[in-house]
């Protein structure tokens, strides 16, 4: 079932709750710029359907309720683990190192496209569909596209990603989408926890 906030007095204040991620960007107008992407383009299956209709490639959490929300936390999670060594090798600088947590937040807002129905397998164009809705509504860089665009790398539709910036998300969402490996998520929130109490934290 669907969990729609959009329509909640503080809706927007609840999307920074429920990804508390958003915070940590570290450029004011960029994380501003993200939320309102995000808060526009996310479907309300967001926060209630899972990241996988199979345990192929994703871990116990990912695959079951609100499995996708809590996959997009372990991307971002994996994510700033691996930023640091790109930024270490000169690979990325700080503000596409920013870029990059935006894409995180965002690579799989259209997983299912507009709707989920149960049992329902990813979109094969997941990728495309959100890059195309980020470059038509969003006011982002255009790397945050062209890294969601690629993030599922040689697979699904997108092209392969071919830049620092894109290499890292899509390895960030491979290394979370990994069958026998659980990357924490930061800040779970209560409909988290309480779904999964031993879910393990991540900390930056
Ligand atoms: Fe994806
Ligand atoms: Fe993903």
């Amino acid at each position: 079932m669907a969990e729609t906030i959009r329509h909640e007095e503080n809706a927007f204040t609840a999307v920074c709750e429920r990804l508390p991620e958003i915070a940590r960007i570290n450029d004011q107008a960029l994380m501003c710029a993200t939320a309102a992407a995000f808060f526009e383009g996310h479907e309300d299956y967001f926060w209630t359907a899972p990241a996988a209709s199979s345990y192929a490639h994703h871990n116990l959490y990912c695959c079951g309720e609100r499995g996708l929300w809590i996959h997009t936390k372990m991307v971002f999670a994996a994510y700033e683990r691996l930023v640091d060594s790109y930024l270490e090798q000169g690979l990325l600088g700080d503000s596409e190192a920013n870029l990059g947590r935006a894409a995180c937040l965002l690579h799989d807002v259209k997983k299912y496209g507009d709707e989920y129905v149960d049992g329902d397998h990813a979109d094969r164009d997941h990728d495309v569909q959100a890059a195309d809705w980020i470059r038509a509504e969003a006011t982002l860089d255009s790397p945050v596209a062209d890294a969601v665009e690629r993030h599922m790398g040689p697979w699904y539709e997108g092209p392969e990603p071919e830049t620092p910036l894109q290499q890292l998300v899509h390895l960030a969402d491979m290394t979370a989408s990994t069958k026998n490996a659980t990357v924490g998520v930061y800040q779970p929130h209560e409909r988290i926890r309480s779904l999964y109490p031993s879910i393990p934290e991540a900390t930056f």
